[in-house]
């Protein structure tokens, strides 16, 4: 004898199965550090904001003196800062943010045309809007461990 409510009970089964099946073909949620298209990507938005802060008139004194050695340095740890705190494979070895940058008198004017620069940077490499939002929050994260002077 046909029985209507083994219909329905098929029907949330296959709703159930494909709702499973779905979740597990979507995987898990790829780390910042592989949507920003991996470490070539992250280095060359390294390369770019570092370029930008070296060149700005205001930020410029802070790099002044420092010879090539020192900056590709302060450029290849940068690279695996970012890598390492995106969820990259790197390993961080330079010093922490707060020691690296105590004492340098970078004040928040300084923070703030920073943050300008990075999100020229983002916009030029065209990375997306809710990848865009990822990297500023991480880097607005440091912005007290960098900071050292009032404005
Ligand atoms: C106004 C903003 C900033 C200024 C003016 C600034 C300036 C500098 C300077 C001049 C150095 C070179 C130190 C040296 O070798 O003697 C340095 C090192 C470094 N900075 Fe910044 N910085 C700023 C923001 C940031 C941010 C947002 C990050 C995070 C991605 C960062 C990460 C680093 C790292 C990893 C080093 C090298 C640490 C080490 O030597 O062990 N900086 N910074």
């Amino acid at each position: 004898m046909h029985k209507p409510r083994s219909w329905t009970a098929s029907l949330i089964a296959l709703i159930w199965l494909a709702t499973v099946a779905g979740v597990a073909s979507a995987g898990p949620q790829k780390s910042l550090y592989e949507r920003l298209g991996g470490y070539d990507a992250v280095a060359a938005v390294v390369d770019d904001f570092l370029g930008r802060m070296i060149a700005d008139k205001q930020l410029g004194r802070f790099f002044a003196g420092l010879g090539d050695d020192r900056k590709h340095r302060a450029r290849q740890v940068t690279v695996d800062f970012v890598c390492e705190a995106t969820g990259g494979p790197c390993y961080y070895t330079g010093r922490d943010m707060k020691t690296t940058h105590k004492g340098m008198g970078i004040t928040a004017a300084d923070w703030n045309l920073a943050v300008g620069h990075l999100k020229a940077t983002l916009a030029k490499f065209k990375v997306p809007a809710q990848e865009q939002k990822e990297v500023l929050d991480l880097i607005g994260g440091l912005r007290d461990q960098v900071v050292d002077q009032a404005p």
